[in-house]
């Protein structure tokens, strides 16, 4: 178990390309590491595909049980449906929101493929952010924001050293400060950003994000905020 973080993480949508990014580094941090999935047997492929030990590929529900911790790596599609199965499990727990809420046309700008918008414009379908919206179904949970503008290739390149900065928003000090010893663990630094309310902005960020790797043909671009020591 890693010096710099000792408490298990549990990814859920672990098999997706952000979350198998975050476990790759987790894994090598020496972070306890459990991958969750809609599907066990498809967790536990992609755990052992990746070294990790036999059996900590799960459910999501098994798996955010399981952990201290609680990534949600999952489309904003997804989102509402996979919350709910987990709520029972997350009381108490730090659960750390990635969400980017992309229309389906959005998200295909976000991926690559032929869409029909070019603004990358994040979409809010109620007036909030994909996190509070985490906090309201999560409502024993101490919800926290980040990633958004973390690259899932840049993360899988062990090869490099991560770059950009984390930013964090939520309204739990010592939640934040959990996730911010994490990142710490994966040799990346946080930003704390404030209240969960910011997640409004980080969620369009990451729209923001997506165009600039599309208008630079670049897939791991991140954001670093300058001047801070
Ligand atoms: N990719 C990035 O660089 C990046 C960066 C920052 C934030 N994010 C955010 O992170 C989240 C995951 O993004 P991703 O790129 O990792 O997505 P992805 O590769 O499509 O993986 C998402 C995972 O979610 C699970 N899932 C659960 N319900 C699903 C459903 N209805 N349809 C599809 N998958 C479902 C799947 O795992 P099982 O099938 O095993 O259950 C899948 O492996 C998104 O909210 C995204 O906005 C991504």
């Amino acid at each position: 178990m890693s010096d710099g973080f000792a408490a298990r993480v549990a990814i859920i949508g672990g098999t997706g390309r952000l979350g198998l990014g975050l476990a790759r580094r987790l894994q090598a941090a020496a972070v306890e590491v459990v991958i969750g999935s809609r599907d066990p047997a498809r967790a536990e492929t992609v755990a052992q595909s990746i070294g990790l030990p036999a059996r900590v590929g799960q459910s999501n529900v098994e798996a955010a049980g399981s952990a201290e911790v609680i990534i949600v790596t999952v489309p904003y599609d997804a989102h509402a449906q996979i919350l709910s199965g987990i709520a029972d499990a997350t009381a108490g727990k730090v659960v750390v929101d990635t969400t980017v809420p992309f229309t389906d046309s959005a998200l295909r700008l976000h991926s690559g493929r032929p869409e029909r918008s070019r603004t990358g414009a994040a979409v809010r379908p109620e007036a909030d952010s994909a996190a509070e919206q985490a906090r309201r179904m999560l409502p024993g949970a101490r919800v926290v924001a980040g990633f958004h503008t973390v690259s899932a290739s840049m993360l899988a390149d062990l090869a490099k050293p991560p770059h950009g900065d984390v930013l964090l928003c939520g309204d739990d000090e010592d939640a934040k400060q959990v996730v911010a010893r994490l990142v710490g663990a994966i040799r990346m630094r946080s930003v704390d950003v404030g209240p969960l309310v910011q997640a409004r902005v980080l969620e369009q960020l990451a729209g923001l994000l997506s165009v600039v790797n599309r208008r630079y043909k670049k897939r791991d671009l991140g954001i670093q905020i300058a001047g801070l020591d």
